[in-house]
């Protein structure tokens, strides 16, 4: 038997998740690990009624929204509410100088007026299984972690082929705890999703980038659209004959507002967070991923909005490319600052030197655990020159358009060098690429991404070491001087990548041996080929440690504490989170209320910056104070409350339910006084920030007139209402 530990320890484990507002959790496991203490937060519900197999559950109105974000059905006929900044790409991709959706919102005012929207899904969860036993049986401890990453591969793929049967369903299998355990997935995708409203960017986007990431805040971040099937009610790609969705389950809506205490959960898809990682991990985030991403990004940045600023229409292209630069360019800084300020690298070495105690105290029985960190420790030291060079790839080599862009014709060059051998795939490769290609271009701006070009290799050229450069550096030292304007310029001059013509041109008859004179295409060859002859092959070796160290440093943690509720990381599964709605102190002598409402938003205005412009039928329409059913009790408009749920990037769009089942909100950022909360959940200081459903309803009522959406709604103002078929939980299957 493992030896128990003492309680100081437990003091600190507590920092790995016990809190119960800390965790985001397997909807299959509720019943067994979380029932009671939802119960306790006040939780009306049963376990069966948030995840079931055999009848309408929550689970079922909840989507993935494209693999990106999250959403909920909220309406009989698949009417489906998500994050305006979830929604953006589709938003951007139908506007134009003229039609400018971005600034302007959109409201499709009838079905024929719904917007279908290329790449776009929305995917339900049918059922999850446990299937940990059955990849471990096929596993052995000697394997090297290639053979054992190989048989996972393949095991995971008989698994979902066998489920799948012959359904229409997806399947995956993925591994949980650091690769401790495994479940698998079956989903339904439905691939025809329409644009049905947005709000302008002035109330959807309110506080632009400086309140990005920040409480308080008064942003409507809000957007709908409709999902559709076949006749047949089955997935199907856009067709006018495609009819809406007939959902399992909607969530009902509630009016009835929020109170400070009240329970809150979210359910949702959080994308990745690393909960479990080290001190060493910690370390090098905060002395080189997170400044060098930021670095990198702050030039990009720079450069892309100089020219936005100068013309509209580069504006509307690199809207959505600038907004998630520069998201994650907020999020690493607020990270650094995070992780300093909460003093996560000392709380994580205290932890380990902890788990160093128990796994000495436990050498005989499993002496795997002692070397775990050293694995890990070695694999970190190992790894800084080959984690720059890994950045500098994909902050700068493919953050330069033109670069990401030729190296997506890899591919074909390789088809045409193997000759006629299969003429049919290089004629689809061609198509793919003539589609790729007109996409690309639609936004895209030459010389904004030449500009681009020059500063970000440039700063590659000087920051990583020499023996560590692609070989296209030598061309720019001796044929340019190390002058990367003047070789940008040249390489946009010759590249046929620039321009939209020129590639299509090409398409229409390639050849080899053009592609491989191409300039662009050089640049972009040697350095991917750079990094996959010189880099990947070191990181392979600093990964396969890594992991190994990690799986059993997570393993130990779960035996060293035996009595303790672990979750997993985030890793794009579906995930509940459940806690209270809660304000908090976020420094010295400052308290922070739960709500904000629309008076804070007309503190905010100043039309004089573009970030917080507020549309003068708002302002109308706050003098007028006619916010109808949707005011709370003293006659204000809530805009945004906090909880302390625990959610990440990828959770955007996910409802915030309340104890009933009914929809209180949409969750769509977290707080900056824990943007370290991805490595460490900080339960005094970390918010999940949530639009009101009741401004949301709102602005779809009163600023856009768009009541007909609001009409096949399901709006509860009871404890208890009489709810339609599909807006009830329970119902069979
Ligand atoms: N921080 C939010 C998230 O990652 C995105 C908010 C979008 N708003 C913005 N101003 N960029 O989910």
């Amino acid at each position: 038997m493992f030896k128990k530990i003492t309680a100081t320890f437990l003091m600190m484990a507590l920092s790995l998740g016990a809190f119960a507002d800390e965790g985001m959790w397997l909807p299959l496991l509720i019943e067994r690990l979380n029932y009671q203490d939802m119960q306790k937060y006040g939780l009306k519900l049963t376990a069966e009624e948030i995840y079931s197999v055999n009848q309408s559950s929550l689970k079922d109105a909840i989507v993935s929204f494209g693999g990106f974000c999250s959403g909920e059905i909220i309406s009989d006929e698949g009417l489906l509410l998500t994050n305006h900044h979830c929604g953006y790409g589709a938003i951007q991709s139908h506007s134009t100088v003229e039609n400018d959706y971005l600034s302007e919102g959109f409201w499709a005012m009838s079905r024929e007026e719904e917007l279908p929207n290329e790449d776009l899904y929305a995917r339900f969860l049918i059922r999850m299984e446990d299937v940990t036993e059955e990849v471990l049986s096929q596993l052995n401890p000697m394997m090297s972690e290639e053979e054992r990453a190989e048989t996972i591969a393949r095991v995971s793929k008989e698994i979902a082929k066998e489920a799948k049967g012959d359904t229409h369903y997806d399947v995956v299998v993925k591994e949980f705890f650091a690769g401790n355990e495994f479940y698998m997935f079956v989903y339904e995708t439905f691939t025809d999703v329409r644009l049905v409203g947005a709000p302008p960017e002035s109330i959807g986007k309110f506080g632009g980038d400086t309140d990005n990431w920040m409480w308080p805040r008064h942003t409507g971040d809000f957007s709908l659209f409709r999902v559709y099937t076949g006749p047949d009610g089955k997935p199907a790609d856009y067709s006018p004959d495609n009819i809406p969705l007939d959902p399992r389950h909607y969530l009902p809506i509630s009016l009835q507002g929020v109170q400070e205490g009240d329970f809150a959960m979210v359910m949702g898809y959080p994308g990745s967070t690393d909960r479990y990682l080290t001190s060493f991990g910690v370390k090098q985030a905060l002395e080189q991923t997170n400044p060098t991403r930021v670095k990198i990004r702050d030039k990009r940045l720079e450069i892309l909005k100089e020219d936005m600023e100068a013309n509209p229409d580069v504006r509307i292209k690199y809207a959505s490319k600038y907004a998630s630069v520069s998201n994650y360019w907020k999020y690493f800084i607020g990270q650094s600052k995070g992780l300093k300020n909460l003093n996560v690298l000392a709380i994580k070495q205290e932890l380990e030197d902890n788990y160093m105690i128990w796994a000495e105290a436990n050498e005989e029985e499993a002496p795997e655990y002692l070397t775990a960190l050293d694995l890990i420790k070695e694999s970190y030291e190992a790894s800084y020159d080959a984690n720059l060079s890994y950045l500098y790839l994909v902050e700068a080599a493919l953050g330069t358009e033109i670069i990401r862009f030729a190296n997506s014709f890899r591919g074909l060059e390789t088809a045409l060098a193997e000759g006629q051998k299969d003429q049919q795939r290089i004629n689809n490769l061609i198509e793919s690429l003539k589609e790729n290609t007109l996409e690309h271009f639609k936004n895209y701006n030459a010389p904004t991404d030449q500009k681009v070009m020059a500063a970000l290799l440039k700063m590659y050229y000087e920051d990583v070491p020499e023996k560590d450069h692609p070989p296209v550096f030598d061309i720019v030292k001796e044929k340019y001087n190390g002058n990367f304007e003047k070789w940008a310029e040249e390489v946009f001059e010759k590249s046929i990548f620039d321009d939209k013509e020129a590639v299509m041109g090409f398409l229409q008859n390639p050849n080899v041996k053009k592609l491989k004179k191409d300039p662009a295409y050089i640049a972009a060859t040697s350095f991917i080929d750079n990094y996959y002859k010189n880099i990947a092959p070191q990181l392979k070796e600093i990964n396969a440690k890594r992991d190994r160290g990690n799986r059993v440093f997570v393993r130990g943690l779960r035996q060293m504490l035996p009595d303790k509720k672990f979750y997993p990381n985030a890793n794009s599964t579906m995930r509940l989170s459940f806690g209270q709605v809660l304000g908090y102190d976020p420094r010295d002598a400052v308290s922070y209320d739960f709500y904000t409402t629309l008076d804070g938003v007309m503190e905010k205005m100043d039309n004089t910056d573009p970030e917080f412009v507020v549309p003068e039928k708002l302002v109308e329409l706050y003098e007028q104070k006619d916010y109808g059913q949707y005011a709370n009790e003293e006659g204000e408009l809530v805009v945004a409350f906090i909880t302390n749920n625990d959610i990440t990037g990828g959770n955007s769009g996910s409802p915030v339910i309340d104890a009933n089942g009914f929809l209180i909100g949409t969750a769509f950022d977290g707080n900056w006084e824990a943007m370290s909360g991805d490595i460490a959940f900080e339960p005094e200081l970390q918010r999940c920030i949530n639009v009101d459903i009741r401004y949301t309803l709102f602005i779809i009522d009163k600023m856009a007139g768009a009541g007909h959406l609001i009409e096949e709604m399901t709006l509860v103002t009871e404890e208890d209402p009489e709810l339609p078929e599909e807006a009830q939980l329970g119902e069979e299957l």
